[in-house]
Parts: C-alpha cells; structure tokens; sequence
C-alpha cells in the first residue's frame, strides 16, 4: 500500500544541504519518519535494539505500551480472553475478521483434520537425546516438516500458504506434546479429534495408552487462555526474525523453525521458565528482599524475571488477564498455600511500590503468572517456552502472510564499522 505523506521531517547535516523525510501516519500511535533516501545521501540510521524502528507496515496487533493497551484486529485482549477462544482468535489473526458460525466451525474441523504427524516424523525424535530440551527438539522437528509437506511450499501461491497456516496451527500441540512424552520416556499419544484444541494437548501430555487422561474443564479453559494470551505481539524479536528469515523467500516452516529459536532466549520467550527457576533459587518470603537488592544492582547481571517489557511501561494487560485465571486454576485444584505463588505475590507487591521499578517503570509481564498457572496444571518447566511457542504460531504465521501477500523486500540492516581499515597482508612470524 502506498502511503501518502502527512508531514515532513527536515535534516539538517552541518555544512550539507537540508534533506527532506517524508512522515506517514499510522491509524493508532507514533506516525514514523521514512528515513529510506538517507543511503542516496551518504547516511544510515543507527538504532541498536530497533528501539525506535518500525521496521514494516501491519494491520494485525496494536500496542500501546504507555497506556497498557493490546488489540488484535481492533479487539482488546481482554474482550477475546472473556468472550473468544485460542481457534477464534487463530481464525481472526489470518484472516482479518471474526468468522461467522459457519466459517468458525468451518476452520475448527480443518484445524482438526491436520492434527496427525507424518509416522516417519516419529523417527526424527529418536535421533535426540532423552534428556535434550524440548525447544531444542522443537527448533528441529519443526523445520523438518518442510521435508514432509512439498506440496504446499510455494510460497507465492495462496492457497498453499493457507494449508501451511493451518498445518501449523494444527500440528505445533502434536509436536510440543511429542516433544515432552519423549523425554520421559513415554509413548507418544496420537490426538483426539473429538477434543477441543487446548483440551486434546493436555490429553497428548497426560494420557498413556494404560489410562485415559480426563481434562478439567478450568484446566483446559485455562490452557485455552494461555494459548490466547501469547498468540501474537506485534514486532516483537521473534516475529521480526520470523519475517526477516521469509524475507528471503524461504519456505513457512523454515522460518518457523527461525522465529522458535529466537523465542528461546530467556529476554524473550524462555522467561516462564526463568520465572519458576527464580523462585525456586529465592526459596523462601525471607529471601526476597535480597533478591530485589541483587536486581538493582548495576554489576549484579540477575533480573527479576516475569518483569518490565521493551514496549509496556505499564501493567500488562495479558498479565492481568493471567493473574485471574491463576486464581481460577488454584481454586480449582484447592491449591490454597502454595509457597511460590505466595513468593510470587510478596514480590510483585514489593517490586510494584520499590522506586527502582516503579521509576523505570516495570510491571509484572505476561510470563509472571503464566509459569504458576502451568506448574498447577502439571506442566515441567522445560515445556513453558515450548507452550509459548505453541500459541504464539498463529501471529508468527498471519506475520509471514502479510509480508509475502504484499510487495516486500529482503531484510538487509547495515552497521556502523568500527573495525580496522584496509591493511596489507603480512604473515606473522
Ligand atoms: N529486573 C531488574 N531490572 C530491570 C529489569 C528486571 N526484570 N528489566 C529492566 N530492568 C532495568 C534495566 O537494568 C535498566 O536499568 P538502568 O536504566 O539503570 O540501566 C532499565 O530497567 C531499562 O531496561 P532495559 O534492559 O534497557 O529494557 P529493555 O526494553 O531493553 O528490556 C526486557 C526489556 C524484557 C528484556 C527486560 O525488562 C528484561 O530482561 N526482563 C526480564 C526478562 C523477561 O521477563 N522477559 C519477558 C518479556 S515479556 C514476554 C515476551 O514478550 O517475550
């Protein structure tokens, strides 16, 4: 889509003539400078952490991180975890709207048809260790599916990027629960088509072919939330990589794989885990405030995981929507005095009134709770990321689609080179 300039940015360079920057606004937020003709002027930008850079036009996510506010589509987060579900949601971030009763029940029954694995895919688990993390297992087996499913890999064709979506979508709980039963060592349990989508992954984690596996209601709605709550954030270093990676014109899966990896890292994704982690190092109410002092600490590396965000300076409003089902989900299963949801509370009490967080404005992120509600249901903390994962493939996907449904380019940033410069060869002695 063209865009049609609003305002005008003016540089001026000492000494050089004044160049002019065209400013597009968006239809919420901060309007952007388009800096593309500083290269014809002898100029890059410099924005390490893409802090002040949009790096595309989209229409899926809105954030704005000052005000706590996150719509998909136009809907606020809180409505879609009150009134929707996960599939609905998945259903809205492909296509734009809100699926009539036919077209939802249309898309279920697809999702449902592509839950199976290829058999042979089974063989590739058994080449990872027992004890291998399940993401490493993820980052692999998903972009391994590229070998198995040719017939829709083109990526200029729409209708194969639509069967890849809906693959995914279906395949990724398959895989996450394959991915657990193998590390312990348990036969993999096929999916259930009669089961919804957040009730058949508890049933792929917990069932064996001995005994069935009955799924709470709470359970499986909390389950559904959480997959909800993480299924799309706008830009965020995953998706970026997700779209840098299809940038290239490599194929959906491949740059799955891509966005699963980048969501890994413990400032990302792997924060449910480092949340759980954290609390179990704290060990106790006691040692909080040693905590909280090693946190503020500029030589002390620690963090307090499960707080603060690149783009909230304000209460997330995914992690309000957590902290209610965390309740739901203890109530249900008569957790009244648990020792790290207790932890968890004193220090996000503590952390919300201390000036350190409170001037740099952190607040509990959506990680905070999440690992807690997790842990209840039964999950090993090696899966949270790999959940995560799970959800988040519905925005990674709509990301991709948008980008290659549109005229794009290949990512290509450039640098500030601080290296040596040109220098002749001369071997050491
Ligand atoms: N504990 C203690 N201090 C913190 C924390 C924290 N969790 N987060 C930020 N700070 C401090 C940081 O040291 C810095 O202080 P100073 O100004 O004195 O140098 C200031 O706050 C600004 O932090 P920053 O690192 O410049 O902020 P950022 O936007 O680059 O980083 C973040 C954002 C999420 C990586 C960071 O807040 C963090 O590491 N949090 C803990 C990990 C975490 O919970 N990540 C999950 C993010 S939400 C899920 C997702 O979307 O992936």
């Amino acid at each position: 889509m063209a865009n049609e300039a609003t305002k005008t940015a003016k540089l001026s360079i000492e000494g050089e003539a004044t160049i002019e920057l065209p400013i597009y606004a968006g239809n919420e937020g901060q309007d952007v400078i388009d800096v593309g003709k500083l290269t014809s002027q002898g100029y890059f930008t410099y924005d390490p952490g893409f802090v002040s850079t949009a790096a595309c036009e989209s229409e899926i996510t809105y954030i704005d991180g000052d005000q706590g506010i996150l719509l998909h589509r136009g809907y606020p987060i809180d409505q879609l975890a009150e009134h929707s579900n996960y599939l609905e949601l998945c259903y809205l971030l492909l296509n734009g709207e809100l699926p009539d009763e036919a077209e939802g029940k249309l898309f279920v029954d697809t999702i449902k048809n592509h839950t199976m694995v290829h058999e042979q895919l089974n063989n590739f688990f058994r080449g990872f260790r027992r004890d291998a993390h399940p993401m490493a297992i993820m980052c692999g087996v998903v972009g391994a599916l590229s070998a198995f499913y040719h017939d829709s890999l083109d990526i200029d064709n729409p209708e194969h990027r639509r069967i890849t979506a809906h693959r995914l979508i279906a395949k990724m709980p398959t895989l996450a629960a394959m991915s657990y039963k193998y590390s312990i060592g348990q036969p993999f349990i096929y999916p259930r088509n009669d089961l919804g989508y957040a009730e058949n992954f508890l049933h792929m984690m917990f069932a064996t072919p001995c005994e069935d596996y009955q799924v709470s209601p709470t359970l499986a709605r909390a389950m559904d939330r959480i997959f909800l709550l993480h299924a799309d954030h706008e830009q965020n270093a995953s998706t970026s990589t997700v779209r840098l990676a299809g940038s290239t014109g490599a194929n959906p899966f491949a740059c799955i794989a891509a966005g699963i990896a980048a969501l890994w890292g413990p400032s990302h994704g792997g924060a449910n885990e480092g949340v759980l982690n954290m609390l179990d190092e704290i060990g106790g109410v006691e040692n909080i405030d040693q905590y909280i002092q090693k946190a503020k600490d500029p030589n002390d590396p620690f963090r307090i995981m499960g707080f603060g965000h690149r783009v909230y300076k304000n209460y997330d409003p995914r992690a309000k929507v957590m902290q209610e089902t965390c309740h739901e989900v203890l109530a249900e299963l008569g957790i009244t005095d648990d020792p790290i949801l207790e932890m968890a509370q004193a220090l996000e009490k503590i952390a919300l009134e201390d000036e350190y967080f409170v001037s740099r404005r952190l607040y509990p992120n959506v990680d905070f709770y999440s690992g807690i509600i997790l842990k209840a249901i039964g999950i090993p903390v090696e899966m949270f990321t790999v959940i995560f994962a799970t959800g988040r493939t519905p925005g990674w996907i709509a990301h991709w689609n948008e980008m290659i449904s549109g005229p794009y380019k290949i990512g290509r940033p450039r640098q500030l080179y601080k290296g040596s410069s040109k220098r002749e060869y001369s071997a050491k002695t």
